[in-house]
């Protein structure tokens, strides 16, 4: 699809995964509120998203020093309370300021067998609680071999977004996040990586609406590093980055969120 012009603002999000505890959690976005300034912020968007016992923290560091980054979740329950035991409702994430959340990672389709219905059931709750989701989708190396990966990766959009407006879709983040990518060091290229994600644009046109489709972020994902951002990023149809290992350590995570620094 055609550059935007720049119209949709890159969001750049750091998935801390199982890392850093609410002590370390400050300190590394600490690290990071000095090493950005004001004018990363008005070209790109920040989320750092912890594991839930950072998010107290950090909502308390974020307000204090006001700082422009936003904070994010990993994961939650479609239902707003109840008998769920070890989960947490979308509605105790808003009051803690979340803005973003996590929905469908891969490792949690896989390991905690997460189905596209209940991908679709949270979608519907984070956008129905006031936040933004991030919605992953990407496919295996065995299904990229076969040549069914963009199979693979449009059925995951067309249930994810089931019954959601075309309005909340414009709204949304979609995440595309090749498993074989994540975690591995191999990034996908620039160019397949675009493929996928102009893909993804053209089937959200056509189950939502054009205008939903232009205003969509979509993040690409999988071992982004310092020194592959730029080129990943300069694709028409890639929107931001959802940043795994690449987000723990400050000083890269800067480098990451600053990458059009390196490209001028
Ligand atoms: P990675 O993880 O950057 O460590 O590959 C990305 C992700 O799983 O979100």
């Amino acid at each position: 699809m055609a550059d935007n012009g720049g119209a949709r603002k890159p969001l750049m999000s750091g998935n801390w995964k199982m890392n850093h505890n609410h002590l370390q959690a400050i300190q590394v976005v600490q690290k990071l509120a000095t090493r950005l300034n004001d004018k990363t912020y008005d070209v790109v968007d920040v989320s750092v998203h912890p594991p839930f016992t950072g998010l107290r923290s950090l909502q308390t560091l974020i307000e204090a020093d006001k700082l422009p980054i936003a904070l994010g979740a990993q994961n939650c329950h479609w239902e707003e309370s109840g008998a769920y035991t070890g989960e947490v409702s979308p509605q105790m994430l808003a009051k803690l300021n979340v803005v973003y959340v996590v929905v469908g990672h891969s490792e949690r389709r896989q390991h905690l067998g997460e189905t596209d219905e209940m991908v679709n059931k949270k979608v519907k709750a984070v956008l129905a609680a006031g936040m933004t989701p991030i919605m992953c989708v990407g496919e295996s190396m065995e299904e990229r071999q076969e040549g069914d990966a963009q199979d693979k990766v449009q059925g995951q959009v067309r249930a994810g977004l089931e019954g959601v407006s075309d309005e909340q879709v414009g709204g949304m983040v979609i995440a595309y996040e090749p498993i074989w990518a994540i975690g591995t060091g191999e990034t996908a290229t620039a160019d397949d990586a675009q493929e996928m994600c102009e893909a993804i644009r053209v089937l959200v046109a056509d189950t939502s609406s054009d205008d939903a489709a232009e205003a969509l972020r979509i993040q690409y994902g999988g071992s982004v590093k310092p020194d592959n951002t730029a080129e990943l990023m300069d694709q028409p149809d890639i929107d931001g980055a959802l940043v795994g290992g690449g987000s723990l350590d400050p000083d890269d995570f800067a480098k990451i969120v600053q990458f059009q620094a390196s490209s001028d």
